[in-house]
């Protein structure tokens, strides 16, 4: 018997939106209701190249700016043959982080364009639907201080919030915006996905 393609659905949003805890919910409520549904998160710290970016997020190691772009990049694509068997198999992906933080996250560097964060993953798999999760700086502040990895500053997450602004600028992207804050993410199981079968 003939299996429909799973849906691909990314999780992006700011540090202390919650996209992990969400993305878990989300899971949950596909599976209850009969459709195979698996979690992928990026960066997969788990691979050689996961380690790479995994000690350079933690500070424990330097990379040259462009190189550690390049890698979080890589990271997706050692995945993407994964990915697609899954998706052929029926099973619908829930990803938390995906191209959409590479670009926003590079691109709030001093001298890096959006255009050239964008071009390594030009090819990935589509997502059927981005869902972005707000959270207001004041709310994201009464969630607890910034842990300690790289990027986890105020300053630098504000540049990232205004690029992930531009991303979602893009019509050929199915985006959705979703508030972050309150019980607003328990309608996300309603969800309808554009499908591309
Ligand atoms: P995490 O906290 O969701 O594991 O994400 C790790 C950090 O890496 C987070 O600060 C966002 C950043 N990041 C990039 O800079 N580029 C990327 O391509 C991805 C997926 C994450």
């Amino acid at each position: 018997m003939a299996c429909k393609r799973g849906a691909l659905i990314v999780l992006e949003g700011m540090d202390r939106a919650g996209k992990t805890t969400q993305c878990k919910m989300l899971i949950q409520a596909l599976q209850q209701s009969g459709r195979a549904a698996e979690a992928m998160r990026f960066p997969d710290r788990t691979t050689t190249i996961g380690q790479l970016i995994n000690a350079y997020l933690e500070k424990k190691s330097d990379l040259e700016d462009h190189t550690v772009h390049l890698l979080f990049s890589a990271n997706r694509w050692e995945l993407v043959p994964a990915m697609k068997r899954k998706l052929e198999q029926g099973i619908t992906l829930v990803v938390d982080r995906y191209a959409f933080s590479g670009a926003a996250f590079t691109s709030a560097k001093p001298g890096f364009s959006l255009e050239w964060c964008m071009n390594p993953d030009v090819g990935l798999p589509k997502p059927d639907l981005v869902m972005f999760l707000q959270l207001s700086p004041a709310e994201a502040a009464l969630r607890g201080q910034f842990g300690n990895e790289r990027y986890e500053t105020r300053v630098f997450q504000n540049a990232v919030q205004q690029k992930f602004e531009l991303l979602m600028k893009d019509p050929s992207v199915n985006w959705q915006v979703k508030d972050g804050s309150g019980s607003e993410f328990h309608r996300l199981v309603s969800f309808k996905a554009r499908r591309k079968n």
